[in-house]
């Protein structure tokens, strides 16, 4: 045991720990106030009357560029002093930081503690290790986290962050593929959110192992540096979170179709058989996709000379049946001379090395591999450029797999170094990095065209660059529900475009299962059928001609729902606010939500509550929330604020529309590239609340709505005088629908009632007689 002490001035040391003692010395400097401690530096610095930093390094520590944040902080607020404490006012919140020792406590304005220090041990190093140890408040809940297994409510669990290639994965299994290192708490009827940003290795405590008396969270190296925030609401705290580490662009409209992809289809004639028999059997669909066996020996950017012969043509085909195709991309450059990017890579020293320049060497698909050291600018851009291979023919989509980095093993060297680093600082980000490089390539290559890009590991900020899957899940019911369960605690990380593998990727489902499964792809944002080799194939016409009708009423269903789908993500990319919502958004404070029978439901859009059924049940149990809610398929009107039983056959999953909701559908198509019948419908559920709604159109693949070429309009509902209202029409682009079908859900004995109006750009008016 070392000296302890606690006197000001005297880092403390306690056996191997070294607490962050007291703050000898405090300065404003620039827009940062400094504290410096015996052996730590403290910045605290403001991003926003919400959002607050703290960054405590060891002194001396060079600083750290960030993977996700994308903003700079904002000039400081003011600071009182008294003896033993300092406040700092950001107009929306109180930062209290005591200097004996130091500690960090977070009032909102009414001088409500929303989160705190632990009073005893606050931020401490272990070795490198560094450990913040935080206040838990009775009742206090925890959601986020992104893509972690267990229950929606994390307290009383804990969790690692460290991307992991999590085949055979199981409900239980931590980590998974992705970091996202921000959570919100939820206590006293009061929300807070926390961004821990650290690439390394990191943990989080929500009372598990501490005897529920502390929460905790720390990585095994780096700095404590994360972002507070104090909004009053989840969704204030997702916009908050969103315009630090970015949003989502505008996704390709027809990456909102459905999607068939299969490990792998093998051949280009396989690849069009596929598409001319979905065609064949009118299930609509947008995308196909090529797995690792179009190419030459697994390497990457090549076709396999024989049964990929001709790229383009075959590419050419599919946009002719209103197709677009997605191919693969491993990070893993297979070791043979004369393989084009082997030897740029080579050349060049694009390859992450030992310390002694020679490049580390794993084994993944295509054998002996090297890596791309995508935390370089000038490996990223070479990475990008590489893309033509792909693009040139046509491809218009970019699949991301094996980016945790994958390698057989797992356990990659610390030594190996990537960029200014080495693997266990930084591997958390290998994912985000080659996406970036994916992204910015293919869009440089597509000129004004959106390139879709889709990854399997990611960080923090991974938005801004790229959709996500939760990779290899299996076809069991419980995997469904944990589906759910991912795809809604992603959304609460800033990420909006998301996709499970329809059916479950190892193993075989049952009918029943693929049929329910299918039932919940309308609602879930990327709706992809995959599955991997030597399982059974999942094309929706393999499991009896009865399913079949189900599975396709279930794509057509997707395809109603395109322009509220688009809408939604529209305010994704203004917002941050999720497509697939945990109802934990809406209605934080309320029990329920939490309860494990009810934690898998959430809301798709604002207004369609959704609630994932096992295949093996035909009635479940579901949470309505406050309100009314109408039951999509039946219209049946039910008061919410109560558990209800609902039945649930394979074909028909529980999804209700919310009194007010206002939902645009069109017609059914077979592709989003196909011209439909003009007419939008605008279906609205009575309700006694005004409601409103922002709808969104543009060209669905260019950038120019970027430049105001978009059709933007506030639909409205007033149950007062009983009116719709259409607002004026804003933005350049003309509405691909002519006429507008109002179509109005329990306004009155006859439902739907209905109205045709042209599509004016003025406001419109509809009042509804009775
Ligand atoms: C990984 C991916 C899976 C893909 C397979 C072959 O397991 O997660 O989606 O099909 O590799 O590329």
């Amino acid at each position: 045991m070392k000296k302890a002490s606690t006197k000001a001035g005297f880092f403390c040391f306690t056996g191997m720990t070294e607490l962050t003692g007291n703050a000898t010395h405090i300065a404003a400097e620039e827009n940062k106030l400094i504290i410096e401690t015996y052996g730590a530096k403290a910045e605290i610095s403001i991003y926003g009357p919400e959002i607050i930093r703290i960054r405590i390094s060891k002194r001396n520590a060079a600083p750290r560029e960030s993977f996700a944040v994308i903003r700079e902080p904002a000039a400081l607020s003011p600071c009182h002093e008294e003896a033993d404490a300092i406040t700092l006012e950001t107009g929306a919140l109180t930062l209290r930081i005591d200097r004996f020792p130091l500690r960090f406590s977070f009032f909102n304005k009414n001088g409500q503690l929303l989160g705190a220090d632990d009073p005893r041990f606050g931020t401490t190093w272990q070795g490198d290790r560094v450990i913040t140890y935080r206040k838990l408040f009775p009742g206090e809940k925890f959601i986020g986290l992104g893509e972690k297994t267990g229950n929606l409510n994390r307290r009383g669990s804990n969790y690692v962050n460290w991307n992991t290639d999590a085949a055979l994965h199981t409900p239980e299994t931590d980590p998974l593929y992705k970091t996202f290192p921000f959570f919100i708490g939820i206590h006293d009827g009061l929300t807070y959110g926390l961004f821990f940003d650290n690439p390394h290795k990191s943990y989080f405590d929500f009372g598990a192992t501490t005897d529920d008396q502390m929460s905790w969270f720390g990585a095994d190296g780096g700095e404590m540096n994360y972002y507070f925030f104090g909004s009053a609401s989840v969704a204030k705290i997702l916009e908050d979170y969103t315009w630090l580490t970015g949003r989502m662009e505008m996704p390709p409209l027809w990456s909102l179709g459905y999607q068939q992809c299969r490990w792998s289809y093998m051949s280009a004639a396989e690849v069009l058989d596929v598409a001319r028999k979905l065609r064949e059997r009118q299930i609509p669909a947008d995308v196909m996709y090529c797995d690792i066996d179009y190419m030459d020996n697994y390497k990457i950017f090549t076709w396999n000379k024989d049964t990929f012969a001709d790229p383009k043509a075959m590419i050419d085909e599919l946009a002719s049946m209103g197709f677009k195709l997605v191919t693969i991309v491993d990070p893993g450059i297979k070791i043979e001379e004369g393989y084009l990017q082997y030897d740029e890579g080579i050349r060049e020293k694009f390859f992450a090395a030992y310390p002694n320049g020679e490049e580390y060497v794993a084994s993944v698909w295509p054998g002996r591999c090297h890596f791309p050291d995508f935390y370089r600018e000038d490996v990223r851009e070479w990475w990008g450029r590489s893309f033509a291979a792909l693009t040139d023919p046509g491809v218009a989509g970019f699949w991301n797999d094996m980016n945790e980095p994958a390698a057989w093993g797992q356990n990659i060297p610390w030594l190996v170094q990537f960029g200014k680093f080495t693997l266990p600082e930084v591997r958390n980000a290998y994912g985000l990095e080659m996406s970036k490089a994916t992204y910015l390539g293919t869009r440089k290559l597509l000129g004004n065209k959106r390139p879709f890009v889709l990854t399997r590991a990611a960080y923090s900020g991974i938005q801004r660059y790229s959709a996500v899957w939760t990779g290899d899940n299996a076809a069991t019911d419980e995997h469904l529900l944990l589906g759910a369960r991912l795809v809604n605690s992603l959304g609460l990380t800033g990420l909006s475009f998301i996709g499970v593998d329809i059916g479950g990727f190892m193993g075989d489902p049952t009918p029943g299962l693929m049929v329910r499964w299918n039932s919940l792809g309308p609602y879930i944002p990327m709706f992809r059928n995959h599955s991997a080799i030597m399982s059974k194939n999942r094309e929706p016409w393999l499991w009896g001609e009865e399913n079949e009708r189900i599975i396709r009423k279930d794509i057509e269903q997707r395809y109603r729902l395109i322009p509220y789908i688009y809408a939604c993500f529209y305010q994704s990319h203004t917002t941050g606010m999720p497509l697939a919502r945990t109802l934990a958004i809406d209605h934080t404070h309320l029990e329920p939500v939490y309860d494990p029978r009810f934690q898998n439901q959430f809301l798709f859009g604002p207004s369609l509550l959704v609630a994932p059924v096992v295949s093996t049940v035909e009635e479940t149990e579901v949470y309505l929330p406050p309100g009314t809610w109408y039951r999509l398929s039946t219209g049946e009107r039910f008061a919410g604020d109560q558990v209800i039983m609902a039945a649930a056959p394979l074909a028909d999953l529980p999804v209700f529309a919310k009194a007010g909701a206002i939902i645009p559908m069109q017609r059914v198509i077979q592709s989003t590239s196909f011209a439909g019948d003009g007419v939008l419908e605008l279906h609205v559920w009575h309700g006694h609340e005004p409601s409103e709604f922002l709808y969104y159109e543009d060209d669905g693949d260019s950038y120019n709505y970027l430049d105001s070429d978009y059709y933007r309009r506030l639909l409205k509902f007033d149950p007062e005088s009983n009116r719709i209202i259409l607002g004026q029409a804003k933005g350049r682009f003309a509405s691909r629908y002519r006429e507008i079908l109002l179509l109005l859900h329990g306004f009155g004995t006859h439902t739907p009632t209905t109205f045709t109006v042209k599509n004016d750009r003025q406001q419109i008016l509809v009042t509804i007689t009775k």
